[in-house]
């Protein structure tokens, strides 16, 4: 019999079914009919095996019929974490894809980021980002905003609302000579960031957090690299920018902070690289710079479909992996066509497959390594992995709910298979049609309320 004076009776949810996540040792582990728990506060209290479920029941006092049970075509993985996309971007995503960079910044982004003054634009356009990518199974976002605190902090709030984990940037850059309507002052810069930071951390959200977030150094001064670095290192902040997107940059920083030997030192002069820091793309740093991002405890957000649909370059995932630098993925919409984050596996397969193509010696990612990216490697990236990325007691549970063989999805299953195959299908074949539940910090936010 349950036991009512256990203080869980009321509010412990239990699973029972098959889990898939990856660990630091284990690139993929399988637990067939795992039981796991979940408390009021969204944690993890325990693990075990569904034969183990009188005990478990005893021990913790629920009701074994209380016990939600998977389909034998179902399972658990762990929510994914999308550790770079631009949430303003989001309103032409899937178009504007016919330039480089530069020329893409300046003819489609800087004037849509320009709208984001407007707040009723940025309450529509974030409400939509929000709940798509929740709805792809993105549990925690890394975003940018726009220069504006206040449609950056109304990003935040719809985060909160929808129960979305999220690091929110308002974007810092007091260089850009290209765009008259879009740009801030060094003082405007620093006296809205801080601002927009102590606002956000006022409302004391549990889950939504601010990034300090300048653009990228071609675009910023060094006096506003200088406070930024400052204000993030006096309240213990998040970081995030980009770095070494398209060959060009890595030449043209050089040349504007001539004190410094490459694109990662500049960051790192003026206190930008630390364990918080989140840098994306990366496709054209050199050895020194990935050593430098290990001994700094720095990360890189790799966005294969960016890279590619922008032709930016392409990243060198194992031989970032190989310099034990963290790493995780990123849509990076809109340069990146694609709001979710099975994309980006799927881009960041396709990627590795490429370089061997053009060195066969070149070791090619494997789908397990892809997932443990898209999960782990991001919690990793964005130093939440005390909190999140796979399944273990004592963490945060942010899940998804995968049903393979949903009706009118999009895989076909034609005979029975194990779960490593069946996690292998959706992570090739899926959408957001097999993803019937979403779980953050224990809450579920999908399928939505309304
Ligand atoms: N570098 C500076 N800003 C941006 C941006 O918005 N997108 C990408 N892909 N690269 C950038
Ligand atoms: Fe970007």
């Amino acid at each position: 019999m349950a036991n009512p004076h256990s203080p869980f009776a009321k509010t412990l949810r239990v699973f029972r079914g098959t889990f898939i996540h990856a660990s630091r040792e284990e690139v993929l582990q399988v637990l067939a009919d795992a039981l796991l728990g979940v408390d009021a506060e969204g944690k993890i209290i325990f693990i075990g095996e569904g034969k183990e479920l009188d005990k478990m029941s005893k021990n913790f006092g629920f009701r074994p019929s209380a016990v939600t049970q998977l389909e034998t075509h179902e399972f658990f993985m762990p929510g994914m974490v999308d550790t770079h996309i631009h949430a303003p971007q989001y309103s032409y995503i899937g178009t504007a894809l016919d330039m480089p960079l530069l020329d893409w910044l300046n003819k489609y982004t800087f004037p849509v980021e320009s709208r984001f003054k407007d707040k009723s634009f940025a309450q529509k356009v974030y409400t939509q980002v929000v709940r798509r990518t929740l709805r792809n199974g993105t549990t925690t976002a890394c975003y940018f905003a726009t220069i504006h605190k206040d449609s950056s902090l109304l990003l935040g709030h719809i985060a909160n609302e929808f129960g979305q984990r999220a690091l929110v940037g308002k974007v810092c850059s007091d260089r850009n000579r290209f765009s008259e309507q879009y740009k801030e002052t060094f003082q405007e810069s620093i006296e809205e960031t801080s601002r927009f930071i102590s606002e956000l951390l006022d409302k004391k959200y549990a889950l939504v957090k601010p990034v300090v977030t300048p653009r990228f150094a071609r675009w910023c001064s060094g006096p506003l690299l200088s406070e930024l670095g400052q204000l993030a290192k006096n309240k213990n902040l998040h970081i995030q920018s980009h770095i070494a997107e398209i060959y060009d940059s890595v030449n043209v920083v050089k040349e504007l902070f001539p004190d410094s030997n490459s694109f990662t030192d500049v960051y790192h002069k003026h206190s930008l690289l630390t364990n918080k820091t989140v840098m994306a793309h990366g496709c054209h740093l050199s050895d020194e710079e990935l050593t430098l991002f290990r001994e700094t405890g720095a990360s890189l957000s790799h966005c294969p479909n960016s890279n590619i649909s922008l032709r930016s370059g392409v990243l060198n995932v194992r031989n970032v992996l190989n310099h034990k630098v963290k790493v995780g993925l990123g849509t990076d919409v809109a340069g990146g066509y694609s709001a979710s984050m099975l994309d980006a596996v799927r881009r960041a397969l396709d990627t590795s497959k490429i370089l061997t193509i053009q060195e066969p010696e070149h070791q090619t990612l494997t789908f397990e390594e892809a997932f443990r990216l898209a999960t782990l490697g991001g919690s990793q990236a964005l130093s939440l992995d005390n909190q999140i990325g796979n399944f273990e007691v004592g963490k945060d549970f942010d899940a998804l709910r995968v049903n393979v063989a949903v009706p009118s999805g999009p895989i076909d299953l034609i005979q029975h298979e194990e779960p490593k195959i069946l996690l292998e299908k959706f992570l090739n074949l899926g959408d957001d049609r097999n993803i019937v539940e979403v779980y953050v910090a224990g809450r579920r936010v999908v399928p939505f309320s309304e």
